[in-house]
């Protein structure tokens, strides 16, 4: 059969996603360990990055729209990029609006929205209303990159090997000697920071609720990093003695006017 020589890479655009640290991210993975876990997949930009990828792979997030795209590119690729192309054809204005509006049952329909969304809307956002509706403006694109055939192709190809989920955090099952790689929506360093991804925010409860369940895991021996903002709050829930904290540097905009490039620091947490 003939191999697929194009290396994949993240098929959305995603807030938080891990592109611009990957490097320093990577050289902190524990040597060795057997399956793999992200629970906050998002782009999946570590998973996508992993020298090796032999082990399992289990993926999840609570996001419906993201883990429809991740389950249709595993199970039909060709029809995926068939819809996608039928968008990209219409794409428009008036069209990015009327398919905003719209909703459908049918997951390779969902999944070719999703995708067609976060391509052309503005930065790559996604964000809901209230009642759970996509709200993100149209992006000021000449000519977005919508169907990115041979990509979806190489994502497939490894895609085959996953398990891909729909669930809270909680629910994933690693047992010793696996690795979880965490990546939550950050504790916010100012109040009206971003770190709304689904209807529901990602509160100080939900942080708490995942320093109890890494400790769980911890215990029975599950390898785990932690990725977050660099705060007191989040400080202070790792505090057991063989847990160590990376601190790694991001570049990001760090004033509103988007003309004030800095490098924000972020916290890296092992307990390895
Ligand atoms: C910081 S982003 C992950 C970015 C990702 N590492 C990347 O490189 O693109 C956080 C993710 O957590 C997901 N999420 C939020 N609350 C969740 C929950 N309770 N359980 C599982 N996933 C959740 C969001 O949908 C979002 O995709």
């Amino acid at each position: 059969m003939k191999k697929n020589k194009f290396k994949p890479r993240p098929f959305v655009k995603w807030a938080g996603g891990k592109r611009t640290v990957i490097d320093q991210i990577n050289k902190r993975l524990p040597n060795d360990f057997n399956a793999y876990f992200e629970p906050f997949v998002g782009g999946g930009a570590v998973f996508f990055s992993l020298e090796e990828k032999k082990q399992e792979a289990f993926l999840s997030d609570n996001n419906p729209d993201l883990i429809a795209a991740y389950k249709v590119i595993k199970s039909s690729p060709r029809t995926l990029i068939k819809e996608l192309k039928k968008h990209a054809a219409k794409h428009s204005e008036g069209y990015y609006y009327y398919i905003r509006r719209s909703s459908s049952r049918d997951i390779v329909d969902i999944a070719a929205r999703f995708l067609y969304l976060n391509k052309t809307c503005y930065n790559g956002l996604y964000r809901v209303n209230n009642s759970g509706y996509f709200n993100v403006p149209i992006g000021d694109y000449k000519n977005p990159d919508i169907v990115q055939e041979e990509n979806i192709i190489a994502c497939h190809d490894l895609l085959k090997r996953t398990k891909i989920s729909l669930c809270d955090f909680t629910k994933i099952r690693p047992g010793k000697g696996d690795f979880v790689y965490f990546d939550p929506p950050y504790f916010p360093k100012k109040e009206n920071s971003f770190t709304k991804y689904t209807k529901q925010n990602f509160s100080l409860e939900d942080q708490v609720r995942l320093a109890e369940f890494i400790k769980k895991l911890d215990k029975k021996g599950v390898y785990i990093m932690l990725s977050n903002s660099m705060t007191k709050v989040i400080s202070d829930l790792y505090t057991m003695n063989h847990f160590l904290k990376h601190v790694i540097y991001a570049p990001r905009y760090v004033n509103c006017k988007g003309n004030g490039r800095g490098k924000i620091s972020e916290l890296l947490i092992t307990n390895y």
